[in-house]
């Protein structure tokens, strides 16, 4: 690997909203805040950082922040002993949130960098932005259950602003997955293909331009759910599969025609 790939928001996707609203200068626009969830060896955290230098560098852009999340730094310890093979790496942010937890560009004014390290699940409140993305990069359900059940998504909602509206990035695309978002709140879309996956999710969280900048699923995913063997995360009782049943049949995503 030698260089960093944001492996599910297409960089020209993260160079337009970088972009600053007519009028607007760093200074008065929101700035952008993304929640890179886990950090592993860093390669999304290090694209989005890395995509905002490449614009910056042509002119003012919105200011970007940060945030990551991991509760166990050895992947990106080992990636920083081989910088041959991490060429992202070369670069003094990772040094610096390994050693403080914190970065702030030099050069960059606007551009800063977070490192919370342990249980994003118990840590999640210290964030001091809420999300405008979220890369949402756990090891899968096997491996982390706790990061894929029904509450988790519910409170990650939770930790969006109402205000603003949030793009969640996964490179899961299971039927499941889409539920317990849906089941949470979230507008549901396709996302670009990964590696082997045809197709990733991009969550919303309500209050996106419109038209939507990502295709929802619509009516014909719903009538697939419906006819679907494995309609429900694992684990649920009858009651709790009729609860998840009536939100999703009720998303205003499924009525908006
Ligand atoms: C697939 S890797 C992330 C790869 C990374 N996004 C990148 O760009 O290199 C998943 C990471 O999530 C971390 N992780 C899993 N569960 C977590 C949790 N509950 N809180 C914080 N980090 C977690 C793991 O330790 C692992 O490093």
């Amino acid at each position: 690997m030698d260089e960093a790939k944001a492996l599910y928001i297409d960089q020209a996707k993260l160079s337009e909203r970088l972009k600053l609203p007519e009028g607007q200068t760093p200074e008065t626009a929101a700035p952008i805040v993304i929640w890179d969830l886990g950090l592993g060896a860093a390669a999304n955290a290090m694209a989005s950082i890395l995509c905002y230098e490449a614009e910056a560098a042509k002119g003012p852009v919105r200011n970007l922040k940060v945030i990551s999340f991991e509760n166990d730094l050895d992947s990106l310890k080992l990636a920083m002993t081989h910088k041959n093979r991490f060429e992202y790496l070369r670069h003094s942010g990772p040094d610096a949130v390994l050693a403080r937890g914190t970065w702030q560009s030099r050069q960059y004014p606007g551009l800063s960098w977070d490192l919370h390290v342990g249980d994003f699940w118990q840590l999640a409140s210290k964030a001091s932005a809420a999300p405008d993305i979220i890369y949402y990069d756990f090891f899968s359900q096997k491996t982390n259950p706790d990061s894929w059940e029904l509450e988790s998504f519910d409170k990650l909602f939770g930790y969006c602003d109402p205000n603003k509206s949030a793009q969640l990035f996964t490179y899961c695309s299971s039927t499941t997955m889409r539920v317990a978002l849906l089941n949470a709140g979230f507008y549901v879309a396709n996302g670009e293909g990964t590696g082997s996956k045809k197709e990733t999710i991009v969550a919303l969280s309500p209050g996106f331009p419109t038209p939507c900048p990502y295709p929802l699923v619509g009516q014909e995913w719903l009538e697939r759910w419906r006819r679907s063997s494995k309609k429900f995360p694992d684990g649920l009782t009858p009651e709790q599969q009729a609860e998840v049943e009536k939100r999703i049949e009720g998303h205003p995503q499924f009525s908006a025609g």
